[in-house]
């Protein structure tokens, strides 16, 4: 198993290029499952997650091609409609692959994802939504087994506004009888790109990126090409680093427009921005950041993608920040880590009180989730000495080659076999 080691040395300097979204490619790939024409996406990630969602696909019959950011999947012809717990526990986002399965195939036999170290995660607004839209859904031995002879348009108001179970409804309601409202959507941008490939594939949508969305239901889709939207979150985490450890850097291939909330708190904790149409530059000149209080809630608000990176910068800044979690009820795992590497946090429910110290001490640390790595890793670029950090293979769930991009930065990491 892979171990990331880090040598805090400095403000990290220069510039980084950003990798495609990985929560926008994700549900692109499932939407591959609508159409027997070849889906052609550019700009994916080389991570984890996309390998595990290729996996799935071949696993189903699909004929998948992936070189240098390119992938072109074709689902002409499946050989199976499951997707089994040993791939959909790895990777939550298989539960995408039910919506598509079931309105194509009239057929979806998706694992639970079962629990996560962020939280319980339950799934029933993907299973009620499907069921407004007429589906039989049973739980059997741990799956979700779902039949339909074809789906019919239905209204259906989320409770929460679930990203995935947004994505999930819109891609079921693209090939369902009629028409479909959902209402409550979730706002993230990466559900919006998702409606625009749909529309492309000639599904009748309208309404994306905004809480209710209307789906025109047709009886087949075609195939096109799609490229994958910057990763607003690994845009964010670089730019915490940098701000972190006192640096200047530029961020290019990115959108600013995905980040208002994230770039308005590191203005707030004292960075000077500049911002292109693609490009976001940070400069801290050399200044130890501010604490910066934050919240986090579903988009257009602060995200809770980017609260264990504030975590990290707030343990290191001048002053004292609350940082509040209302998405997920156990994503602070990333605390009593910080905490060993010297980190003044103190815990109560969903609210952390962070009190920063000027300097942090490297330890032997583990990941417990993607964005808790990606804390670990900002907590280490900015300690003292030598940072271990176990358990990487979070971080490559999420992160392209973060390792070099952050040596191209300046930084002292290695990866090692443990
Ligand atoms: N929820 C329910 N019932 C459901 C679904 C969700 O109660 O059926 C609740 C959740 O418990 C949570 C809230 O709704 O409190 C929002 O969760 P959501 O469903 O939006 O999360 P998700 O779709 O499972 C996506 C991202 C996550 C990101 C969240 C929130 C993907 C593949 N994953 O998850 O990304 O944290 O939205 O923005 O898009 C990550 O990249 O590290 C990551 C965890």
């Amino acid at each position: 198993m892979d171990q990331i080691v880090i040598t805090g040395n400095g403000p990290l300097h220069g510039e980084v290029r950003v990798a495609g979204a990985k929560n926008a490619a994700l549900p692109i790939i499932a939407a591959a499952l609508l159409t027997g024409e070849p889906l052609r996406v550019s700009n994916v990630p080389e991570i984890r997650d996309i390998h595990t969602a290729i996996k799935l696909m071949q696993l189903l019959g699909a004929q998948v091609e992936f070189a240098d950011g390119e992938l072109c999947i074709d689902c002409g012809e499946l050989s199976s409609v499951r997707a089994p717990y040993e791939l959909v526990k790895t990777m939550r986002a298989s539960i995408l692959w039910l919506g598509p399965l079931l309105a194509r195939f009239g057929e979806a036999d998706v694992s639970l994802p079962g629990g996560c170290a962020i939280g319980t995660r339950p799934v029933n607004e993907h299973i009620s939504g499907l069921r407004a839209m007429g589906a039989d859904i049973d739980i059997e031995a741990g799956y979700i087994k779902a039949k339909a002879q074809r789906l019919r348009g239905a209204h259906y108001a989320f409770d929460v506004p679930s990203v995935t179970a947004t994505e999930n409804l819109l891609m079921a309601a693209a090939l369902a009888e009629g028409t479909t409202v959902l209402e409550n959507c979730a706002l993230e941008p990466e559900v919006e790109d998702l409606a625009v490939l749909l529309q492309q594939m000639g599904a009748g949508i309208s309404g994306a990126g905004t809480s209710t969305i209307t789906i025109e239901g047709v009886s087949s889709l075609h195939g096109t090409t799609h490229r994958v939207p910057p990763d607003r979150i690994e845009t964010g985490t670089f730019l915490v680093a940098a701000a972190a450890t006192r640096g200047r850097i530029r961020v290019v291939d990115t959108n600013p427009d995905f980040l208002q909330h994230v770039l308005g708190k590191l203005a707030q904790s004292g960075a000077q921005l500049e911002l292109g149409a693609d490009w976001i530059e940070l400069d801290t000149q050399g200044r130890r950041p501010q604490a910066v209080n934050v919240t986090t809630a579903p988009h257009p608000a602060f995200p809770t993608d980017m609260q264990a990176q504030f975590m990290a910068l707030n343990a290191l800044a001048e002053g004292s920040a609350t940082v509040v979690e209302n998405i997920f009820e156990n994503r602070f795992m990333h605390v009593a880590e910080l905490q060993r590497m010297g980190a003044d946090i103190e815990l109560q429910g969903h609210t952390a009180i962070v009190r920063g110290r000027p300097r942090l001490q490297g330890a032997q640390v583990m990941a417990t989730d993607l964005r808790a790595s990606a804390c670990l890793i900002i907590a280490a670029l900015a300690a003292d000495g030598d940072t271990t950090i176990d358990r990487v293979y979070h971080l490559d769930r999420g992160y392209a080659n973060i390792d070099t991009k952050l040596a191209g930065l300046g930084a002292l990491v290695r990866r090692v076999k443990s």
